[in-house]
């Protein structure tokens, strides 16, 4: 196991943060803990990555204790907070290589892999640039960098793609991707398309508590036990719409396309019915659905962005 919680807690004055945490995340696992604002996700990877001591409970990184041997953690660990921790006055050659210096790699290896990030990162052409003149994707691309120059084993990714434009968005996830497997990662984020493009498993966690856990595909099948066919036909007169609306509980009409929601729906069955009505049919298609769904279902609230 590279991540084990056991009743990790964090109080803050009357307030529980993180409350009897009990998470296992194998070895190469990407884990997308997904929760609304001050649910406690950043509070989780503070404690983690030994920023911050918890009140109760403990959790073992790689086998080490982060209550005894915090240094251990720190060593087999890499991270990107939330609010970024850069050196405002040195390009993002230096700041890597500042980063690296504090592990146990050599000048020539942090110097080839500080100039190999900065270009993963499109960063190259502002290398030698001082980071205060960043935007703040710039920076947060730079913090992941900053994240992975020691080739941890474990990387811990607070919001990593917070304020990026879509294209950037995109590029980290697939760079992030690319270590899948390779790299144990811990990523929180507020992006349910994010945490299902990315994660193995999801945790959702509401008020400090995992609410729901499992793969994007469990929880969607967990939380939702209906499907939904959409089908857009041609020609369904008033009286076709009647008998559709007899036959099937539940009939809705979305921008010209009848949707079919019910328990056990055969696709065949329903499509054959609609087209015996006399309408033409265009096109039908099952509507898988949605994280966000699962999300209301399981916590009965919206995520907050
Ligand atoms: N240093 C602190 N002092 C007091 N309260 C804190 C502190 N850090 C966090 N909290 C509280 O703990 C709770 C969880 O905060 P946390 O930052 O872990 O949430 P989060 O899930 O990361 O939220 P966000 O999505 O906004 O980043 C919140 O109620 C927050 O106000
Ligand atoms: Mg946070």
């Amino acid at each position: 196991m590279a991540i084990q919680s056991l009743n990790l807690s964090r109080s803050f004055g009357s307030v529980m943060a993180v409350d009897n945490l009990n998470l296992d995340i194998s070895r190469g696992e990407l884990f997308a803990l997904l929760g609304p604002n001050g649910s406690g996700k950043s509070t989780t990877i503070n404690m983690l990555c030994c920023l911050l001591k918890p009140t109760r409970g403990t959790a073992r990184i790689m086998g080490f204790d982060i209550n005894r041997q915090p240094g251990s953690v720190k060593a087999v660990t890499g991270v990107s907070p939330q609010e970024t921790t850069l050196s405002e006055h040195l390009s993002p050659l230096e700041n890597l290589e500042l980063m690296a210096s504090l592990s146990n790699i050599s000048r020539t290896r942090a110097r080839q892999w500080s100039a190999g990030l900065v270009e993963i990162m499109g960063l190259g052409d502002r290398a030698n640039d001082q980071v205060r003149k960043f935007s703040g994707g710039m920076k947060r691309r730079l913090s992941i960098a900053m994240a992975l120059i020691s080739d941890p084993a474990i990387v811990f990714l607070d919001e990593p793609t917070l304020g990026l434009d879509p294209q950037a968005r995109r590029a980290l996830w697939e760079y992030i991707a690319s270590f899948k497997g390779d790299k144990t990662i811990l990523l929180t984020t507020h992006y349910m398309e994010e945490a299902d493009f990315l994660a193995d498993r999801i945790g959702i966690i509401d008020a400090g508590k995992i609410a729901a856990l499992g793969t994007s595909l469990d929880l969607k099948t967990q939380a939702v036990d209906t499907h939904t066919i959409v089908v857009n036909a041609w020609n369904l007169t008033m009286r076709a719409l009647d008998s559709v609306r007899a036959k099937f509980e539940n009939v809705k009409i979305n921008g010209g396309c009848l949707s079919i929601t019910g328990r056990q729906l055969d696709f065949k069955e329903t499509v054959d019915y609609i087209h015996s009505t006399g309408a033409v049919i265009r096109s039908a298609y099952f509507k898988e659905p949605s994280l966000e769904e699962a999300y209301l279902k399981i916590t009965g609230k919206e995520l907050r962005g």
